[in-house]
């Protein structure tokens, strides 16, 4: 896609080859027990299917969906639950699959939320972080690539639901008011 608008922060080849890199370690410190990784809607759908197909032992995919209120695009705190899992998480190993940790919110919300479902443990995989920008605590297990603060798309993840299919992760230069 040639968008004057977008610049390639982190290429194609790149997330792939640490995505490989991911998998792997996840295999390895996961040797045994029932691994549900649960994918959360909608953006990090594209980091969750190569993931999983980067590892090298059974995993259990769920999916689910989150939605945050709060003024333009910033999280306010509130969090709601729009689809929830298919399969009992007790007793399991659980990795969040998520594509950005931001404001922190969204994630300090589901770790609560899946706690009280009685899994052996819970941990995070995030393709992107983004540390500067953090309100609320989040242990992050797993991280693709640190980020600075800028706005990004591409490879999952939108900006008005536009852009998700780009293969790199790109930064948007809006021309105008950035979103968050
Ligand atoms: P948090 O609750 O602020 O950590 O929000 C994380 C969510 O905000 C992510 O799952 C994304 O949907 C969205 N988000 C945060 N930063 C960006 C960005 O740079 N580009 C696109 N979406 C983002
Ligand atoms: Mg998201």
């Amino acid at each position: 896609m040639t968008d004057p608008k977008l610049r390639v922060l982190i290429s194609s080849d790149k997330i792939q080859a640490r995505i490989k890199e991911l998998g792997a370690q996840i295999s390895e410190d996961y040797p045994t027990g029932d691994l549900h990784m649960i994918c959360i809607l909608k953006g990090a759908t594209f980091f969750m299917t190569d993931l999983v197909r980067a590892m090298t032992r059974d995993v259990f995919v769920d999916f689910m969906g989150i939605s945050t209120y709060g003024k333009g695009k910033t999280s306010s705190g509130e969090v709601k639950l729009t689809k929830d899992l298919d399969t009992s998480l007790e007793g399991a190993e659980v990795l969040i699959v998520e594509d950005i940790v931001d404001s922190g919110v969204t994630l300090n919300y589901l770790m609560h939320v899946l706690d009280q479902r009685r899994p052996h443990s819970i941990r995070i995989a995030a393709l992107l972080d983004k540390p500067e920008r953090r309100l609320r605590p989040v242990h992050v297990s797993y991280v693709g690539f640190q980020i600075p603060d800028q706005f990004v798309v591409g490879y999952g993840l939108d900006y008005a639901e536009r852009y998700r299919n780009l293969d790199s992760i790109c930064v948007l230069d809006h021309g105008e008011a950035p979103p968050a």
